[in-house]
């Protein structure tokens, strides 16, 4: 056994989502550090000796367990499950999408809610369920600023000078809101069994995004800048290994200060 606390070596790892900006981070992340991982993603994930692609939609919890045994039996039940698949309403969403909440599609919310919600929640209970018969185990939960606060809708006046509507909208927020509490029913649930279940919290990550909103982004940011994807590594580290063995039902807020004042 290592005696450092944050040691992952030899580990297997579930990252959801892993074909994205931060689920990839996290991948490699992770592999640096000698974990085997599994990417669980509709997108395929650049594959290494460490690194496994399995085409995995997470609402789809057939297609999770088939790929989650195939893990198994290529390496050990998931000693780590980051739960980081979602979607949002990108800056180019079509105009019904980013108008008034008045008019929010159904449909929108449906899809959004299906992935980011149940597509965490049938993720949790496929790993995590094996997890649990194994005593060991730790999921994380990637949620949003504007899960845990409202955004700020004036960061995107920008979008509005122009006399289109803009408003960032409430599907990511409710679906992001939800899971603190999946993650607190599911810690105290498998409190016993060894399995701890956090939620991460994080502000906007830099990803060439439009100079305007940059701007009002990072002048209502105390740190100033937007978070670079590789300094999601360290928080996720901290809560997949055995430094955070007493931490569970948390939610671990990497913001840049932006919920302190
Ligand atoms: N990027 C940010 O600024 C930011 C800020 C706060 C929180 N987050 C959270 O971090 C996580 C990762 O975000 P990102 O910026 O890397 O997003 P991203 O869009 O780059 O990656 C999301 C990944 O999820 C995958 N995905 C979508 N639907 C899926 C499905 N049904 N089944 C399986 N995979 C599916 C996509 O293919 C994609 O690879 C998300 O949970 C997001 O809410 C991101």
């Amino acid at each position: 056994m290592s005696l450092d606390p944050f040691s992952l070596e030899g580990r297997v790892a579930v990252v959801t989502g892993g074909a994205g900006q931060l689920g990839a981070a996290i991948a490699a992340g992770l592999a640096d550090r000698g974990v085997h991982v599994a990417v669980f993603d509709v997108a395929g994930a650049p594959a290494s000796d460490s690194v496994r692609s399995y085409e995995v939609d997470v609402t789809d919890r057939e297609a999770i367990a088939a790929a989650t045994a195939e893990v198994v039996k290529a390496w050990d039940v998931p000693h780590v499950l980051v739960n980081a698949a979602a979607l949002d309403s990108p800056p180019d969403a079509p105009a019904e999408e980013v108008g008034r909440f008045e008019g929010y599609p159904v449909d929108s919310f449906d899809e959004i809610m299906d992935v980011n919600v149940k597509g965490t929640f049938l993720s949790c209970q496929v790993v995590g369920a094996r997890m649990a018969e194994s005593g060991r185990g730790s999921i994380v939960n990637i949620s949003s600023i504007y899960g845990m606060l409202s955004p700020v809708q004036d960061l995107y006046e920008f979008r509005r000078q122009g006399g289109e509507e803009f408003f960032k909208p409430i599907a990511y927020s409710v679906s992001k809101s939800a899971l603190y509490n999946l993650t607190r029913y599911l810690a105290t649930y498998w409190a016993k069994s060894g399995v701890r279940v956090n939620t991460l919290t994080l502000a906007g990550v830099w990803n060439d995004q439009p100079q305007e909103f940059l701007d009002a982004y990072t002048a209502r940011m105390p740190i100033g800048r937007m978070a670079a994807a590789e300094e999601v590594v360290g928080p996720v580290v901290f809560l997949a290994s055995d430094a955070s063995s007493y931490v569970t039902g948390s939610n671990v807020v990497v913001d840049g200060g932006w919920s302190a004042w």
